[in-house]
C-alpha cells in the first residue's frame, strides 16, 4: 500500500487542503470500520478524498482484534482522531512511534537551541516540524495500547494534540514576530503536552523483562 507524500512547507497546497478540511461533512459520510472498509465514502473534495485513503490504509494494516475495537469507537472518537490526522500533512511507511517519537525529541531540542541562542529561525522551523510531525505507519492507534483504544480513554487524545501540536505552531508564529520571550513561555507548555500524554498512554521506555 502507499501513502500520499508531501513535503513540509506549511504553504503547500496538499497542507493547505488539510487545514481547509470540513469536520463536518466528515460527520456525515465518513464512518471508521463500515463506511471506510466498504470504499463506499464520496469525497466533496481531494482532501477528503485523500484523508479517506490514508485512513483506509491505516485500517487495512490493523490486525482484526484492533479494527473490531476501532470500529466500535463512537463518532466523537472518530471525528477527533481525523481532526488530528487532519493537521498532519507527513505519513510514513515504515517508521514506528517510536521512530517519530525520537525525531520529535529531535526537533523539541532544536526549538530549545533556537529559543537559547536567540535564533528565530530555527526556532519557527522546527517548531513547525515539531507540529507536522511524521505519522507512524498503520497511524496512533496500534502503538496506544489495546486497552486504552476505548472512547472514554481516547477523548483526552485532542487536548494533548492541543497542547503539544497547538502551542508549537503559537511558539513558531512568535518566534517569527521577533517575540522570543513568548516563545520560551510555550516551552514549557508543550513538555507538559509530552508528559502527560505518556502518563496515560506509556510506560516507562525500555523496562526489561529480564530483572525481578
Ligand atoms: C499522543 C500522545 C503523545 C504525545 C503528545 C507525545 N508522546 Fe511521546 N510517546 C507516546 C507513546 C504512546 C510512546 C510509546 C511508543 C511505543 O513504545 O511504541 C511515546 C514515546 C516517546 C519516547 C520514547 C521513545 C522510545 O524509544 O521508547 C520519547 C523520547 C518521546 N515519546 C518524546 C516525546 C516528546 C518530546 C513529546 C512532546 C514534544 C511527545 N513525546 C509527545 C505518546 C505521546
Amino acid at each position: 500500500m502507499s501513502y500520499p507524500r508531501h513535503n513540509n512547507n506549511e504553504s503547500s497546497s496538499s497542507n493547505h487542503w488539510l487545514r481547509k478540511v470540513r469536520l463536518t461533512s466528515f460527520a456525515t459520510c465518513l464512518i471508521i470500520g463500515s463506511a471506510f472498509l466498504s470504499s463506499n465514502v464520496t469525497a466533496a473534495e481531494p482532501g477528503m478524498e485523500e484523508l479517506k485513503k490514508v485512513l483506509e490504509g491505516q485500517i487495512a494494516l490493523m490486525k482484526p482484534e484492533l479494527q473490531e475495537k476501532v470500529k466500535g469507537l463512537s463518532m466523537d472518537t472518530k471525528m477527533s482522531l481525523m481532526a488530528i490526522l487532519a493537521m498532519h500533512s507527513r505519513y510514513s511507511e515504515r517508521a514506528t512511534m517510536r521512530q517519530v517519537m525520537t525525531e520529535v525529541l529531535s526537533d523539541f531540542q532544536s526549538v530549545l537551541a533556537g529559543v537559547m541562542t536567540d535564533n528565530p529561525e530555527q526556532t519557527a522551523d522546527s517548531a513547525r516540524r515539531l507540529a507536522n510531525h511524521r505519522i507512524p505507519v498503520g497511524g496512533l492507534l496500534p502503538y496506544l495500547g489495546i486497552e486504552n483504544i476505548t472512547d472514554e480513554r481516547l477523548a483526552i487524545l485532542n487536548g494533548f494534540n492541543d497542547s503539544v501540536e497547538g502551542n508549537a505552531l503559537k511558539l513558531a508564529a512568535a518566534a517569527e514576530a521577533g517575540d522570543m520571550t513568548t516563545a520560551a513561555s510555550l516551552v514549557g507548555p508543550i513538555a507538559s503536552g509530552c508528559v502527560a500524554c505518556h502518563g496515560v498512554f506509556r510506560g516507562q521506555p525500555g523496562l526489561s523483562n529480564l530483572l525481578r
